[in-house]
């Protein structure tokens, strides 16, 4: 694999700085990814998950780190992309002196990456953190943090949805339209809430039992159907993945009846071609890391000191972005997913040359 250039594909073309950090003594083996400091510091969490092989972990590195970049710059913040990877099973090799270690390895890079949660890491572990480094985010509420990601990401994902529906039907309000909700869990449960005081009917689905008995007290009438396919080829309007990842597949999106999809979960897209396949059956699909960087607002937020109306307003902004990307793919006939790109690549450098002025 070529990480000066690209050999296997675009993701490892362009990355600035890729760290490998190991310490013997606690079996800590990390690699930090920047792909960007063009806008800011770098900032994304860290993967803690038991790669079958260095390659996989490298891979997953490199591919996260860029895609947090053109998140965080379509997300209006002044923060890079990077992420970083534990090669490890948590459950066996998790320990404080090893997430410390991991720590020192951040603090080593002097401010250019923050790190925060991700799959296999928690609030607790960026307060252990913390204790080696400044540059982490996404700590406990006694530490400053801003606590559950999910709301303003159920927010802004609502906020991008209502820009689709403006752009689908003229108006920006779900009001009188049927959402299917796939995954009730932290972020699903708030979209839900969010839906029905805007006066949509909502359909959803999971496949945890408990979060059904959740929809079943909180919202009786939402309507349960038994799965994602049923929610797919039922009679909605709007189509929210809220769960797994590769919710958009060559099964799903032949069935969908839905003419805009919008959710919180990340790579809904299972490959590349099936935005183009979205856009040929006129479905109108929001790019999943523009809807849902209300979670990474929120702790960039804390960098600043946690303001939660501050980071709701930033989130908010997710309506006007997802308005412009979509404008931008009319404009270009090109999917939004192609649109999104452009419009961060755009940002990254006519925002990120400014730092060619010399200041005194
Ligand atoms: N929490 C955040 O701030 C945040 C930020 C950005 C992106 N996301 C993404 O949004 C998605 C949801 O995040 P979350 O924090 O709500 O996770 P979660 O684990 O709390 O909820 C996911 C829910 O989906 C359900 N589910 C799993 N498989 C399903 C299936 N096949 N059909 C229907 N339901 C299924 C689970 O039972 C669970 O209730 C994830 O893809 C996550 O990566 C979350």
């Amino acid at each position: 694999m070529g990480v000066f250039a690209s050999t296997d594909g675009q993701e490892s073309a362009g990355h600035e700085q890729i760290v490998f950090c190991q310490d013997k003594q606690t079996g800590l083996k990390a690699i930090i990814g920047i792909y960007s400091t063009a806008l800011g510091p770098a900032l994304g969490g860290t993967r803690f998950y038991p790669y079958a092989t260095e390659a996989d972990a490298l891979h997953d590195v490199l591919e996260l780190s860029r895609g947090m970049a053109y998140k965080n710059a379509l997300a209006g913040l002044d923060l890079g992309g990077g992420k970083a990877v534990i090669w490890g099973d948590p459950e066996q090799v998790k320990s404080e002196a090893l997430l410390r270690a991991y720590g020192r390895f951040v603090e080593s890079l002097a401010g250019r990456y923050y790190t925060a949660c991700d799959v296999g890491t928690y609030v607790a572990d960026m307060d252990i953190i913390a204790r080696e480094t400044r540059y982490v985010t996404g700590r406990s509420v006694e530490h400053g943090g801003a606590g559950d990601s999910s709301i303003l990401t159920a927010w802004g994902v609502f906020q991008g949805m209502r820009a689709a529906a403006e752009h689908v039907w003229g108006s920006p309000t779900l009001a009188g339209r049927r959402v299917g909700v796939a995954g009730l869990g932290k972020v699903g449960k708030y979209l839900v809430g969010h839906l029905i005081d805007d006066g949509a009917s909502v359909v959803a689905t999971d496949v945890n039992e408990r979060a059904l008995d959740w929809a079943r007290q909180t919202y009786p009438q939402v309507d349960l159907v038994a799965d994602a396919g049923a929610l797919i080829s039922s009679d909605i309007d709007v189509y929210a993945p809220c769960a797994l990842g590769g919710a958009l597949n060559d099964e799903t999106v032949p069935a969908l009846r839905a003419k805009i999809v919008t959710g919180a979960a990340n790579n809904q897209l299972a490959h590349p071609g099936i935005d183009k396949v979205l856009a040929d059956r006129g479905v109108l699909y929001t790019p999943d890391y523009v809807v849902n960087a209300g979670g990474v607002i929120q702790v960039a937020d804390e960098i600043e000191g946690f303001n939660f109306e501050r980071a709701k307003l930033r989130a908010t902004r997710i309506f006007d972005t997802t308005r412009q990307i979509l404008r931008l793919a009319d404009a270009e006939g090109v999917p939004p997913a192609a649109a999104a790109d452009r419009l961060a690549e755009r940002r990254m450098a006519e925002v990120g040359r400014l730092r060619t002025i010399h200041l005194a």
